[in-house]
């Protein structure tokens, strides 16, 4: 099965063409991304208006270039996979428009995909992971850990009830005069840094669960700053700088370890077994936070799949590959076409602040 995906949810317009063999493996024969973080930048944040009319522009030219890359035409395609939401309404209605359209034209089946089962569905994808398994996202978006059991089986064990970890790495970068994405210029930083330097706390790790909350985190950051700041007449030394950023990360990397290590325990208990542990999401870039991962899944014995970044992040591979799950299911539904601003992965859990998700982008 062959299927040509599409996403433009947020600031990524994407395209991808995506095949699963006969063994059930899959291959990404194209994916095509544009990005229009260039577009956002003067504004400090998505501009929606600007967003959904650069998804029409960009639209079908990925489609385009992601067949071309292929190899193959658009009748070639079993079936075309399109975001129909979480994500910014003008961008969602500009895919579905234009998928529909394709539709229309070849003659082939549509399939509305949810994003955040594009993300959850990902290490099937990358690594043929079997279900059940355990997604820890983490992006500038939201953060949440998922127990994945099926194509449509999703399962909300905790997630974050304010700012995601990429934009607290984010703003953290900001409060330190770094660059923006901030993630990568706080991880560099930190490389010099000190990390028991700035005794920043761990929020949320007193109560049980596996919630998470980031925005105090980056309060106290702001106060270590301020008093580095005033000891040094005015000025941050720049082994300071790293020695909070170093701080930060490690902070970070504290929380989200213990957190997933609970997480895990309760996968296992919902499951009988011992699911694998899976991460996704911008902020699965960050070496500290992998490699922390990595030992907590080594420590007991679990598989760890930390896909390749391009599929972390967002793109349209891993929406046709939710399509092509969607489809092997028998859980393609007409509905699930209808553009939506909102739309929680697990429907029987209510949902935290924004579903664990905040802010624009997903
Ligand atoms: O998944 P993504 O590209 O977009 C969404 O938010 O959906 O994630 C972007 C986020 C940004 O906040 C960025 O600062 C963060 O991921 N990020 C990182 C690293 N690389 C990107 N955070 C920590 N360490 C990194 N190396
Ligand atoms: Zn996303």
């Amino acid at each position: 099965m062959t299927v040509l995906g599409l996403e433009s949810s947020c600031d990524d317009t994407a395209a991808a063409v995506v095949r699963r063999g006969a063994d059930g493996g899959a291959r990404v024969l194209a994916s095509v991304v544009h990005g229009q973080a260039a577009l956002h930048a003067p504004f400090g944040g998505v501009v929606p208006e600007l967003a959904a009319r650069a998804h029409a522009e960009k639209l079908d030219l990925c489609v385009e270039e992601a067949l071309a890359r292929a190899g193959l035409a658009l009748p070639q395609m079993d079936a075309i996979a399109v975001t129909s939401g979480p994500g910014l309404i003008g961008g969602v209605m500009s895919g579905v428009m234009c998928a529909r359209g394709l539709a229309a034209g070849s003659g082939l089946p549509l399939v509305g995909v949810n994003h955040l089962a594009g993300h959850a569905l990902t290490p099937r994808m990358t690594d043929a992971l079997d279900y059940p398994y355990l997604l820890l996202l983490v992006s500038g978006g939201h953060c949440q850990f998922l127990l994945i059991e099926g194509a449509t089986q999703f399962r909300r064990l905790g997630g974050t009830i304010d700012d995601a970890p990429g934009e607290a790495f984010d703003k953290t970068a900001r409060i330190l005069g770094l660059p923006q994405p901030g993630g990568p210029a706080v991880e560099a930083e930190a490389r010099a840094g000190r990390p028991e330097r700035f005794p920043l706390p761990r929020p949320l790790l007193d109560r049980p669960g596996c919630d998470l909350s980031f925005s105090g985190l980056k309060t106290a950051l702001m106060r270590a700053r301020d008093q580095v700041v005033a000891e040094n007449g005015g000025g941050l030394p720049l082994q300071a700088r790293a020695d909070l950023c170093a701080s930060f990360q490690m902070a970070v990397h504290d929380v989200l370890v213990e957190k997933t290590a609970r997480a895990l325990d309760l996968a296992e208990a919902i499951t009988g077994a011992a699911p694998a542990l899976a991460v996704a999401g911008g902020v699965a870039a960050n070496g500290t936070l992998r490699g922390g991962l990595k030992r907590l899944a080594a420590a007991r014995s679990r598989t760890f799949v930390a896909p390749a970044l391009e599929y972390c992040t967002d793109n349209a591979a891993m929406i046709a590959w939710a399509g092509i799950e969607k489809i092997g299911a028998g859980a393609v539904a007409p509905s699930d076409l209808t553009p939506r601003p909102r739309w929680p992965l697990d429907q029987i859990r209510p949902a935290l602040l924004g579903s664990g998700k905040k802010g624009a982008k997903a």
